[in-house]
């Protein structure tokens, strides 16, 4: 066990750390971003210890920092002129740039990478120091691994006392959270870990930007990952932290619903009064830097209170709001409610009857529709479905040019009922989980409403995936008149079509809303904009 002393940053402190990072011992710096563990970035031994210390894993790389550009070319062995451009923009600052590695820096420190973190920090403390060492230092988060990383010295001094000499203090960091971490290629730049610098922020620089798959969303173990860092549960506190995505009103709700004695939240500055449960608060709900600079010290403080679950408020996610929710999807190991639900409509009804004529409408109304025909038309040519399929109704339904013939299939089945219910069996699973994906992928996009226009709502099973349903009825010669005239079928295969269908009871008594069809245009356009309207109150009223 070592003593760790916290120093306040005098010539004496800064002479007492330089002598420990030159004999091979690890120091407490703090930065502008978070507090790092320091270590000679040339020295193998002492870039072990900061694994040892933190308990980090050996395949994540550490960056390392310079006092100024005359550092470079012992640290990367290129430094293009993006990459300059780049310097000349955010360095000093919360910047780092991944580079190709120079050859005096240990495979350690890279983790085995052949590229290098650099980073220039603006803390005038981490600046002197590294000044003062005279060697560019090598310097994770000085958090114990996975744990949220320190943004004062009494962070630092929890987290690793005993297992260090100094910590030196440089008061509150000013940012609160981690550098942004960029891939730098040619007047562009990848970002691999969102920070103070944003998007816009180097768009006045570079002509392209682009943000990693990893800032937003969990990446498998498997998959190479741009940034090794990106792929740990990270920053949480020993509370399961759940992000609850809605307005406030949906977060109490969904709190008094869930909360028991061990519950917590973590809400906005001045949310707070109205929560009698344990309660730490990240900043104003519009001011992102705020809680980029609160957040890590919210999550120490949760622990102390021995919570079990926290509830998280969801920030904004552009700008610097963009950090702030990358660290806190991995807190809470990507686990959010979403409340905010878009409202599924289903819409049903037999072939001819006006199903197309009301999605149009509805477009105009700010609907989505889901056409359900099409996404079966995807599935059925799925290789796995293929196969199914050729092996049970064989070749025949195979065109020369491997697509399927569908008129072929579709007469096999209409005519057929056993065929029929085989297909449908090898489909309507299939058919129903791509409904749910494309309906996460349209929530995700903030869409309200979406439409499912699915002829075969009910017999596939995706009628349970919708919050209500309509359906559409036409009398029996108008509607064959229409299929006959749509897709230039003959009068038999339009009635073998049509036997095949539910009758209106059928509809009438699964369905919350029902519109004839058997009147001008006019009028099915007035009656689905009605219906819409009564949707639409019925929803918010339970909301409400
Ligand atoms: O603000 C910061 O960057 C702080 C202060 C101390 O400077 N440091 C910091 O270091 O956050 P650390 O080790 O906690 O995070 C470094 C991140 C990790 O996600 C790591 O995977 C990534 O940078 N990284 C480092 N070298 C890399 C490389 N060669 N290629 C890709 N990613 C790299
Ligand atoms: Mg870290």
């Amino acid at each position: 066990m070592k003593k760790t002393s916290i120093l306040q940053p005098d010539a004496q402190a800064l002479e007492l750390a330089k002598q420990d990072i030159l004999n091979g011992e690890v120091v407490g710096m703090p930065t502008e971003t978070v507090y790092g563990l320091a270590a000679n970035a040339f020295d193998e031994d002492a870039i072990k210890k900061i694994f040892e210390a933190k308990g980090r894993p050996q395949d994540n790389p550490l960056i390392v920092h310079i006092a100024d550009l005359n550092m470079i070319d012992q640290v990367a062995d290129e430094f293009s002129q993006t990459a300059q451009k780049l310097a000349d923009a955010f360095w000093p600052g919360p910047l780092t740039m991944i580079l190709p590695k120079s050859q005096k820096i240990p495979m350690v420190v890279t983790a085995g990478l052949e590229t290098v973190g650099v980073r220039m920090p603006s803390h005038p403390v981490a600046r002197d120091f590294i000044r003062t060492c005279g060697v560019p230092i090598a310097a994770p988060s000085a958090n114990v691994s996975g744990k949220p990383s320190p943004t004062k010295a009494s962070h630092v001094y929890h987290d690793l006392e005993g297992k260090i000499g100094i910590i030196l203090d440089g008061g509150e960091c000013e940012v609160g959270l981690e550098s942004t971490v960029v891939l730098v290629g040619d007047d562009q730049v990848n970002i691999l870990r969102p920070g103070k610098i944003t998007v816009d922020d180097f768009l006045k620089v570079v002509s392209q930007v682009q943000v990693d798959d990893g800032v937003f969303t969990q990446l498998s173990d498997d998959r190479k990952v741009a940034s090794p860092g990106m792929k740990y549960k990270h920053y949480s506190p020993n509370a399961n932290v759940i992000m609850v995505e809605g307005s406030f009103f949906d977060f109490c709700n969904y709190v008094s619903k869930h909360a028991d004695e061990k519950t917590g939240v973590l809400v906005f500055e001045g949310e707070e009064s109205l929560f009698s449960i344990p309660c730490v608060t990240y900043g104003r709900q519009a001011d992102s830097s705020q809680q980029a600079n609160r957040l890590f010290d919210a999550l120490r403080e949760l622990d102390q209170q021995h919570l079990s679950t926290v509830f998280a408020r969801v920030p904004d996610k552009d700008g610097v709001g963009m950090a702030v929710y990358n660290r806190l999807l991995r807190a809470c190991g990507f686990e959010v409610v979403r409340m905010e639900k878009p409202l599924i409509i289903g819409l049903t009804g037999q072939t001819g009857s006006g199903k197309s004529t009301i999605c149009k409408t509805l477009i105009q109304q700010g609907v989505m529709i889901l056409d359900c025909d099409e996404i079966s038309r995807d599935v059925i040519h799925e290789p796995e479905v293929m196969e199914k399929l050729v092996q049970y109704f064989g070749q025949q339904i195979v065109e020369e040019s491997g697509d399927l013939n569908r008129r072929k299939l579709a007469n096999m089945v209409f005519t057929d009922e056993e065929n029929r219910i085989y297909l449908n069996s090898v489909m309507y699973p299939r058919i129903t989980a791509k409904i749910q994906e494309e309906i996460d992928v349209l929530q995700r996009k903030g869409c309200r409403y979406i439409l499912l226009d699915a002829p075969t709502l009910f017999e596939s099973g995706a009628d349970r995936l919708c919050d209500t349903i309509v359906s559409v009825l036409a009398p029996a010669e108008l509607r064959r008149r229409r299929i006959m005239e749509r897709d230039s079928i003959t009068a038999t295969e339009a009635l073998n079509r049509m036997s095949a269908q539910q009758k209106d009871d059928f509809y009438r008594a699964r369905s919350a809303y029902v519109i004839e069809n058997k009147g001008s245009l006019e009028e099915l356009e007035r009656r689905t904009v009605e219906v819409f309207r009564l949707i639409k109150e019925k929803a918010d009223g339970v909301e409400a």
